[in-house]
């Protein structure tokens, strides 16, 4: 599949990089996403180390290494952080991740802490241009304990991680969710088990009430858009999950 531009102004791009092949990545396939503007990059979850290479040479046809301003990770996932050493290496990125997961971020082989830009639990903004700031969204508990979003204000785009990941998918090619009842039976296991609860859903749609939401992009599986995105917020908000399906000896 070729990489596919979620949104294209004239100064601001909004990518889906795909390496997807079949066989490349052992597990859950996942997203890299690239978002320029005025040739400035952010790469948000680059992947593991298997698909560095092929994410590298993707990212290629739009930017070089040291136009790549900054990197978001929006948590502390093998499938987020195994690529980084390279991509380190290769660029001067500041790296944003929540101040939680910073101090174990060494454990992965990592030097250069002082790149990484420990975000508070409120969020922040990433001010890029006078006229462009990314904005990082707390979502945590969903499923870690220190997830970030990013929303894109130009392109209206949520990047939310893990929340609306789809584990596995019939049809890999498949770009997005139109039609979000059909969907369903791909991600109902996935957030039952692995969102922490109710309340952290319910936090998380508090966060991003106030947001003007064209697609919502996660890390695995295809992007939310148009009515889609509605039904499944109005999904999430229902939905029991996590903690709230342990059931106890004691009521
Ligand atoms: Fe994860
Ligand atoms: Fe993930």
């Amino acid at each position: 599949m070729q990489n596919i531009s979620l949104f294209k102004g004239s100064n601001h791009r909004f990518l889906l990089l795909n390496e997807s092949e079949p066989g490349v990545e052992d597990g859950i396939p996942s997203n890299q996403y690239l978002i320029i503007h005025n040739e400035q990059g952010f790469l948000l979850d680059p992947g593991g180390f298997g698909v560095m290479p092929r994410v590298l040479t993707e990212m290629l046809r739009y930017l070089q290494p040291e136009q790549i301003r900054g990197i978001v990770l929006s948590h502390q996932d093998p499938d987020i952080v195994g690529g980084l050493a390279t991509w380190m290496e290769m660029t001067t990125a500041d790296i944003y991740v929540s101040k939680i997961w910073k101090r174990f971020l060494p454990h992965y082989g990592l030097v250069g802490m002082e790149r990484f830009i420990g975000v508070e639990d409120e969020g922040q903004s990433i001010v890029v241009e006078n006229d462009f700031s990314l904005q990082l969204v707390p979502a945590h508990f969903l499923h870690s304990p220190g997830q970030i979003n990013v929303y894109d204000p130009v392109a209206k785009i949520l990047f939310s991680g893990d929340i609306g990941a789809a584990e596995v998918y019939d049809d890999i090619d498949q770009v997005y969710v139109d039609d979000f009842s059909a969907h369903i039976p791909y991600i109902e296991k996935f957030h039952k088990r692995y969102m922490a609860s109710n309340r952290a859903l319910r936090y998380w749609l508090e966060q991003i009430e106030m947001l003007e939401i064209d697609m919502i992009a996660p890390q695995h599986g295809p992007i939310y858009r148009g009515e889609a995105v509605k039904n499944f917020l109005a999904w999430l908000y229902d939905l029991r999950c996590g903690s709230d399906l342990l059931s106890l000896r004691q009521g």
